[in-house]
């Protein structure tokens, strides 16, 4: 069974946990944007619901499936946000990232009084590190900055290379708020409370991949005989 099929039978699973009037997170990559077109197939049958999109990707997404979009100034508060993640671990800690959203994501995500991600099961790990964490830079003093992430990296108890994420035309990927990202190959994160803390204290880190104490629920998606089963 393909990982679309296994993310679209999360995505559509996560749809059922939304009831009228609620406010939700939108999130950002392939399973979110299977959920939002999922949502928006409700909502043109009578559904009403408001989002929030973490991305301008999911705000297009999101307009396309004619889901009404509000903000987080209009709307502070959040019911439920659902969003996918790169990796997740027995204590709902994950990575988030992989599409660059993870600055609005987690805003987003700490507005809402609760959030569920939505994966396959090849995102479950025992220990969160073997996606390469995204790190979400400024441009102003990138070298200086690239070589303090380093240093909390190194005393977070972790290593590996860090790289300027770069988009498929070679330049520098820029995320919606115009930052960097700087992706740590860190393979094994053993202590990831620590690596946010290190992490967060470096000037110049605009903010992490790393959801820890964000995510309240998750559904993920496996094969069992050619079917998707939740887990
Ligand atoms: C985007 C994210 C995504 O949720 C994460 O990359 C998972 O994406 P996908 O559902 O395409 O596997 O954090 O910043």
């Amino acid at each position: 069974m393909s990982p679309a099929a296994l993310k679209r039978a999360a995505a559509a699973r996560a749809v059922e946990l939304v009831e009228d009037g609620m406010r939700l997170g939108l999130g950002t990559g392939s399973t979110a944007t299977l959920f939002v077109e999922l949502l928006g197939e409700k909502v043109r049958a009578g559904l009403s619901v408001v989002g929030v999109p973490t991305s301008e990707a999911t705000r297009s997404a999101a307009q396309a499936a004619g889901i009404p979009l509000t903000t987080l100034d209009d709307t502070p508060e959040l019911d439920l946000t659902i969003d996918g993640a790169d990796e997740i671990d027995p204590q709902l800690r994950l990575i988030k990232g992989g599409g660059g959203a993870l600055l609005r994501e987690k805003i987003v995500a700490a507005a809402s009084r609760r959030m569920v991600v939505i994966v396959d099961g090849a995102k479950r790990v025992e220990t969160l590190g073997r996606f390469p964490l995204p790190i979400e830079v400024v441009p102003f003093g990138l070298g200086a900055t690239t070589r303090a992430v380093a240093a909390a990296i190194g005393a977070a108890g972790c290593d590996g290379p860090l790289t300027l994420r770069r988009g498929a035309d070679g330049a520098p990927f820029l995320t919606d708020g115009g930052h960097l990202i700087l992706d740590a190959g860190l393979a094994r994160i053993p202590d990831p409370e620590a690596l946010a803390r290190a992490l967060v204290a470096v000037p110049g880190v605009v903010e992490h991949g790393l959801f820890i104490g964000l995510a309240t629920g998750a559904i993920v998606a496996e094969a069992a005989d050619g079917q998707p089963r939740i887990v």
